[in-house]
């Protein structure tokens, strides 16, 4: 962990600490100056980033886009695209020369490690090289993706390469969306899905071949899947397992599976000239666009390609470059692009394409010639101040770094300005990314691999094993879930939750509802939490929005307002107009209504029962609160509050029902905290204390005076007491295993 927050040099900090102040400042105003929403924007963007990430939660609008991108401009509008017929494209790929060497190589040994720079063609040939080598007789062939863009936009495109119709012979599959039927035989699919389908089937025996793409890019999914493959290639030798990489990483992976054999498919790349800033930068939006614009003015043509970390910084960039070209007398035109809107550049102009990480490996983005790397990325971290993960920006590592380089010499000599100087690459960053599973709460891979009977979690097969403390930490949040017992074994409610492809305490919450009787209603909220970016507030009539959001509040909570929201819906027959009409995206309630049918499903394949509870709201909220019971508040002032664990103080989020209502109950419990300026708890709902102490009495009981706060605290200690042991007994597993070796 020490090494993920190593920032750059304490004046670059000191300035970017200030730069963050300045925006949370003007945040802070905007907020009391429109009361309501300027914060939406915060939260959106961070699920934004998320998508880009991990494939949990997801702004599937911006995923669609992404892939009707894909489909029609981008690659396809490029000049070679445009001469070439999409078979002349495949043959000219660097992968084809290597075709029959390929595999060879993979009929002959189990495991391979293929590596090739970004563009060589592994993510849509190597499928369809093994469909065409007779692999889909015996079985699927499965490829994994880190992020849900890829996988649907990669598909998109190897359907049309094989004239098919997406979703029949080639399809996909993310969280709450299979395209695909019987026919398919090549499936892309989020490294998530290959995960929890080895839950069903532990040896994936409908595969005949896997390939785990991206593996470079160490997302949580794929180092837990590098263990569990690692097992299944031992047991099943029919099965092939391909594992992709950027030159990084190659030799570790292929030592991890019994020094397997790395495949090159050699390149055709050009030299990439570096110039380091020569001063420490202060603010990388600034110099990103005062270096653009000089690559712009100053050089012979060729796109760019500008990295940032995160879509704030995006937007920031393109406005400002859109503002400082207009200065400049008799400036040529330049074509502003970002990922998300991805505009096509008419003929003959300059791109400038502004884009995160994803445009290292993820995204090929042909005709670049200049890079501009501002030496950032956003991670997701978890922060122990508040118990969860949150995305933060962090220097980039040297791997990435280089890949950002790459990007310049695809298709000729490139250039790559980097905003850091020489001596911050060498003395600053770190060699690679440290990978996500020792940097995030791993409560849900815990909770996985204890139901694939994977009972000492020290003893699984890591490539990189997380620290033992993340581990317990997440085992304890288990244990207060009721997931798991007091020797850490997996109880019958936690063997329920895996069971579902939701966080725990989702999980959680729905058979909450099924023991109390509302599951019908619970399964609403649950699907409605699972669907980013509900309501829409047009720019310009916020205020109409706004008051449209009002009527459906709930005075006591945000989850109960949720309930309301979807039955009204239903009441109009699922209507679009009248989603229109409420300043509510009708694709985002279409697809509640999908997950919905989809958890349906689960429960009734577990045999759980649906049941309503009628006009007994206060049931639903106290199965919001077994779930939420550890996020929990207690007011402090005016909508002021405190955790009740960590004591932090605590605001409510200006779009919650509960703002400015003139209520306020003295206990909340939230879904979630969004941290700008201060932490805001958004979708908050109002309980009981005794609530509290009911389901949550691993931490709560009623405070009766002083012998029952003797008592508290009696139980406080000994169950300090309890886990330390637990830690100790940890520590000494390791060093029995340390011992061993
Ligand atoms: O995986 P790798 O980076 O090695 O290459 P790839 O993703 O298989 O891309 C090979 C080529 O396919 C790219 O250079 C693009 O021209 C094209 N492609 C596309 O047109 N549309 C996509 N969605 C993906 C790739
Ligand atoms: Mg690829």
């Amino acid at each position: 962990m020490a090494q993920v927050s190593r920032k750059g040099s304490a004046a670059v900090r000191a300035r970017r600490e200030q730069r963050e102040r300045r925006k949370a400042a003007r945040k802070e105003w905007e907020l009391a100056g429109t009361q309501l929403g300027n914060l939406i924007g915060v939260k959106k963007e961070d699920e934004k980033d998320d998508r880009l990430i991990e494939e949990g939660q997801t702004d599937y609008k911006a995923d669609q886009k992404f892939a009707e991108h894909m489909k029609g401009t981008g690659e396809a509008a490029s000049d070679f695209a445009r001469r070439k017929t999409i078979q002349e494209q495949r043959q000219f790929l660097p992968v084809f020369a290597v075709r029959e060497e390929l595999l060879r190589i993979i009929r002959e040994n189990s495991v391979v490690v293929v590596v090739g720079e970004t563009g060589s063609g592994k993510t849509t040939q190597l499928t369809q090289y093994l469909h065409e080598d007779g692999y889909s007789s015996r079985g699927v062939i499965g490829c994994t993706q880190p992020r849900r863009v890829a996988a649907m936009s990669v598909a998109k495109r190897v359907s049309d390469e094989m004239r098919t119709h997406l979703g029949d012979e080639v399809g996909y599959a993310i969280r709450f969306e299979d395209c695909t039927n019987e026919q398919t035989v090549i499936k892309y699919m989020t490294d998530g899905i290959l995960l929890r389908e080895s839950l069903r089937e532990s040896d994936l025996d409908h595969y005949s071949a896997i390939i785990m793409d991206e593996a470079h890019e160490r997302s949580l999914s794929t180092d837990v899947l590098f263990g569990l493959l690692r097992e299944v290639v031992a047991r099943r030798t029919d099965l092939r397992l391909i594992v992709t990489s950027a030159t990084m990483d190659a030799h570790k992976f292929s030592a991890f599976f019994g020094e397997v054999p790395v495949f090159n498919i050699p390149g055709r790349t050009f030299p990439v000239e570096t110039f380091f800033s020569r001063h420490v930068v202060e603010d990388y939006v600034e110099a990103a666009v005062k270096q653009s614009l000089q690559i712009h003015l100053q050089h012979e043509e060729g796109d760019v390609l500008v990295f940032m970390p995160g879509q704030e910084d995006i937007e920031v960039t393109c406005e400002l470059l859109v503002e400082k070209l207009a200065e400049i007398d008799n400036a040529p035109q330049l074509a502003i692009c970002r990922p998300k809107i991805f505009q096509r550049a008419p003929d003959g102009l300059r791109k400038c394409v502004v884009a995160t990480n994803i445009a290292e490996t993820s995204l090929t983005v042909d005709g670049i010639k200049y890079v501009v790397d501002s030496g950032y990325c956003k991670l997701k971290v978890f922060n122990p101040r508040v118990g969860m993960d949150g995305l933060q920006v962090y220097p980039v590592s040297q791997a990435n770094a280089n890949q950002r380089k790459g990007r310049a010499g695809r298709t000729g000599p490139g250039m790559c300005y980097r905003l850091y100087t020489e001596r911050q690459y060498k003395d600053e960053l770190l060699e690679c990314t440290v990978p996500e599973i020792q940097r995030t709460n791993l409560a849900n891979v815990v909770l996985l691999l204890k139901s694939l009977g994977v009972e000492d979690l020290l003893k699984f097969h890591f490539m990189d094993p997380p620290p033992q403390d993340n581990l317990l930490n997440s085992q304890y949040q288990l244990w207060t879930l009721g997931a798991l017992d007091n020797t850490g074994l997996l109880t019958q409610l936690g063997r329920a939750m895996v069971e579902f492809p939701l966080d725990p305490a989702l999980s959680k919450m729905l058979l909450a509802g099924v023991d109390m009787g509302c599951s019908e209603e619970i399964l609403t909220i649950v699907s409605m939490l699972s669907v980013p970016a509900l309501f829409y507030r047009p720019k310009g009539r916020e205020e109409e929005a706004d008051a449209m959001r009002e009527k459906f509040q709930v005075p006591e909570s945000d989850h109960l307002t949720f309930l309301n929201i979807y039955r009204q819906w239903r009441l109009q027959q699922y209507s679009s107009g009248w989603c229109t009409k409420h300043f509510l995206h009708f694709k985002a309630l279409k697809k509640v209504r999908e997950v919905r049918q989809q958890l349906h499903d689960i429960m009734d394949q577990q045999r759980l029962s649906m049941t309503s509870c009628g006009t007994d709201e206060d049931l639903v909220r106290k199965c919001v609160c077994a779930a939420y019971f550890h996020q929990a508040c207690r007011l402090k002032g005016i909508g002021e509050y405190v955790n009740l664990r960590t004591g932090t103080p605590c605001h409510l989020h200006p779009t919650s029902a509960l703002f400015g209502m003139g209520y306020t109950p003295d206990y909340i419990v939230y879904h979630e905290l969004v941290m700008t300026s201060k932490e805001y708890m958004q979708c908050v709902t109002a309980v009981e204390g005794n609530w509290l102490a009911e389901v949550g009495d691993k931490f709560y009981s009623v405070n009766e005076g002083g012998a029952s706060r003797m008592e508290k605290r009696r139980q406080a200690l000994a169950h300090k007491a309890a886990m330390e042991a637990e830690m100790d007994r940890a520590q000494d597993t390791l060093k029995a295993r340390a011992e061993e070796r």
